[in-house]
């Protein structure tokens, strides 16, 4: 917070702004108190913060709220999704929006839009980012450009997918890259990186990726090094052998000096439950020798393509989309094997290609690892899937509604800078992810009493509840109440890396 000397009652008609937002209680994703000011945004920044009572009450402002007895936040950044082609294909972005959503970073889990140039059908699981025909870009270059051509709701940062690289240089999938295949691969990443992408991200649990050695990943992290950019990954395992999958993300970070980001951190499957403290152990024990940080959703049941290695009569799996059976949408896998008559593993063969929710995680282990400090929320969501994990529509507001308010893991500070400010800084998104004069107006206003996620797992395009209002650079892009609609402003940029990660340490 800042006391703008100047606007003592003299000076205060002089002053102007584009919309003021009166009496609201900021919380500023840095983890400090609320308080309660008076905020003034022009040109698509945020002009003035001002706590005294009044101080602002002469200015002109083209639009005024009345934040009474609501919370204003940073808008939240989306540190984990797919929304790749969404961003261009539907622009209006509605199901990360309408949570108060007003940056995504893309490209996660080895997979990205670009740059990519397809032989055939998108490999597994760069399906999840659409059909053949959503791949139309060559280069990095190309694909910003088409943000700026569509002009999403909301800004946009890019991750490059190594299977996506994989998939450009590679006749096949199931082997190592040779030397000369890595070489071309670093070549569009270093393309990539000095058209403003964040790093790299690697799914190297994804059987499309599996067969790439450490020494592969290792090598395409040297260019990340040289462009002070991040190394985010979906580990090898998050079942058995996590500790082991965590232990060859810190030595690729390590050795290629670049921060790494663990993506959606679980302990998943029945045999792995309960050990969520020894993995965070491991977390803290690599934090002390270099940058390691986690994002994680708020939910128990994780979702993907359907993956033969995780079929298993030991957790719900319900299917949400399948190619050849689309009637099959929505079932249990142990109903369709039961139909069927057949046994599940041969059940979900006859699925492929196919989309699954597997409810694999047990709330103990979700409970520590959102709370723990180095952890920031990324939904994950699917925004292709015709039955989408509630998490596509939902993840935000459940962290304030469900985990902050009624199970009370964290206070409501706590949750917005896992949301915004310690993202930010973790995926060096510079001017963003805090309520500060002089950065970028990305905002929420809602009502923490009954802010909530709606969607669920048998109706999962819900928009959340008691998001009031959206703005994203300045401009007034969704409002909430009854309306729940866009305000067909659509003012999101493409985010170029700027500096890089300050540190990834936990704080
Ligand atoms: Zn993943
Ligand atoms: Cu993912």
């Amino acid at each position: 917070m800042s006391i703008d000397s100047s606007t003592d009652s003299n000076s205060l008609a002089a002053r102007s702004c584009d919309t003021l937002i009166r009496n609201v209680s900021v919380i500023d994703g840095s983890g400090s108190p609320a308080y309660v000011a008076d905020v003034a945004l022009a040109d698509g920044r945020i002009l003035c913060i001002d706590a005294t009572p009044g101080a602002l009450a002469g200015w002109q402002a083209t639009h005024v709220v009345d934040g009474s007895g609501k919370v204003l936040s940073p808008g939240f950044i989306d540190v984990h999704t797919h929304d790749d082609t969404n961003v261009i294909r539907t622009p209006s972005m509605m199901p990360k929006l309408s949570q108060g959503v007003t940056t995504v970073i893309v490209g996660n889990c080895g997979i990205s839009a670009a740059p990519v140039t397809l032989k055939a059908e998108p490999p597994d699981p760069m399906n999840l980012l659409g059909e053949a025909s959503a791949f139309s870009y060559p280069t990095f270059a190309s694909y910003v450009e088409a943000i700026k051509q569509a002009q999403p709701a909301i800004n946009v940062a890019a991750l490059i997918g190594h299977t996506a690289l994989r998939s450009n240089q590679m006749d096949r999938l199931d082997r190592a890259a040779s030397d000369t295949e890595i070489a071309a691969m670093c070549e569009q990443l270093r393309e990539a990186l000095a058209h403003g992408a964040l790093g790299l991200s690697t799914g190297l649990a994804y059987g499309n990726a599996i067969n790439a050695p450490t020494a592969e990943v290792l090598a395409l992290a040297e260019p990340l090094a040289q462009a002070g950019a991040i190394y985010a990954t979906h580990l090898r395992s998050e079942f058995a052998d996590i500790l082991e999958a965590m232990d060859e993300a810190f030595r690729i970070g390590k050795h290629a000096r670049v921060p790494v980001v663990i993506s959606h951190l679980k302990c998943a499957g029945v045999e792995n439950w309960g050990r969520s403290s020894e993995v965070l152990e491991a977390l803290e024990q690599a934090q002390r020798y270099q940058p390691v940080g986690c994002d994680c959703y708020p939910y128990t049941a994780s979702s993907s393509t359907l993956d033969l290695k995780q079929v298993t009569d030991t957790i719900d799996i319900m299917v949400t989309w399948s190619e050849p059976e689309p009637a099959m949408g929505g079932k249990l896998l142990a109903e369709i094997a039961a139909e069927w008559q057949v046994d599940l593993m041969e059940a979900a063969r006859r699925l492929q290609p196919a989309g699954a929710v597997y409810h694999c995680m047990q709330d103990d282990d979700v409970n520590r690892i959102l709370s723990h400090p180095a952890s920031v929320v990324g939904s994950d969501g699917l925004p292709n899937d015709p039955l989408p994990h509630p998490r596509l529509w939902g993840a935000f507001p459940r962290v304030l509604g469900y985990y902050s308010r009624e199970q009370k893991l964290f206070p409501l500070t706590v949750a917005i800078r896992k949301m915004t400010g310690l993202s930010a800084e973790r995926f060096g998104l510079a001017e963003r992810g805090l309520v500060r004069e002089g950065y970028w107006a990305d905002l929420v206003l809602f009502d923490a009493e009954t802010v909530r996620d709606a969607a669920t797992f048998a109706d999962p395009m819900q928009p959340a509840e008691g998001l009031e209002a959206v703005w994203v650079n300045g401009a007034l892009s969704y409002l909430g109440g009854v309306l729940k609609a866009p305000t067909e402003l659509r003012v999101g940029r493409f985010l170029a890396r700027q500096a890089g990660p300050k540190t990834a340490v936990a704080n």
